[in-house]
């Protein structure tokens, strides 16, 4: 699988160790940075990045990791057809995919250690959408972005 990752500059080691460890799986693995842990960087420029590349089809799934996993994440939903879950263990990992079709993965650096990591990235990467029931929920949370994103586009009208 290609898979793209992003983070902050608190999780740039974790995310480095987490690239590894999936490349040692035989992904391929695409870094939209931030780069440098010595510098800070707001992190809904990584998570919009990852975002748009799984949006776009560069990627096929996303990791994302800042301080608690919860900022990076709330970017990456903001961009349409985007389905990510902060997870700090395994099992949530696994059943957000299962159910919810989520396609990038979030975590917080300084909430999960590298090992606990590891296996969320796992049962994330492992885990197939089930589809069935929970296809119509998905389509319900695309029907509130459309709704929104329509609204929003009215209201650009009038400025
Ligand atoms: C950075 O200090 C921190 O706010 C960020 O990494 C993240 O935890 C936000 O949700």
């Amino acid at each position: 699988m290609k898979i793209g990752f992003g983070s902050d500059h608190t999780a740039v080691e974790l995310k480095l160790e987490l690239i590894q460890h999936l490349k040692e799986q035989g992904h391929e693995c695409i870094d939209y940075g931030t780069y440098a842990s010595g510098v800070r960087m707001d992190y809904p420029v990584p998570g919009r990045a990852v975002a748009e590349a799984v949006m776009k089809g560069e990627v096929d799934k996303g990791v994302l990791i800042c301080g608690t996993g919860v900022g990076i994440s709330l970017a990456a939903n903001k961009v349409p057809g985007i389905r990510a879950a902060v997870c700090s263990e395994p099992y949530t990992a696994r059943l957000t995919v299962q159910h919810n079709n989520a396609n990038i993965i979030a975590m917080g650096a300084r909430v999960v250690g590298t090992e606990l990591a590891k296996m969320i990235v796992d049962e994330f990467f492992n885990a197939q959408y089930e589809g069935g029931r929970h296809e119509a929920r998905i389509r319900m949370i695309a029907d509130i972005e459309k709704e929104y994103g329509a609204s929003w586009e009215k209201g650009a009208e009038n400025t």
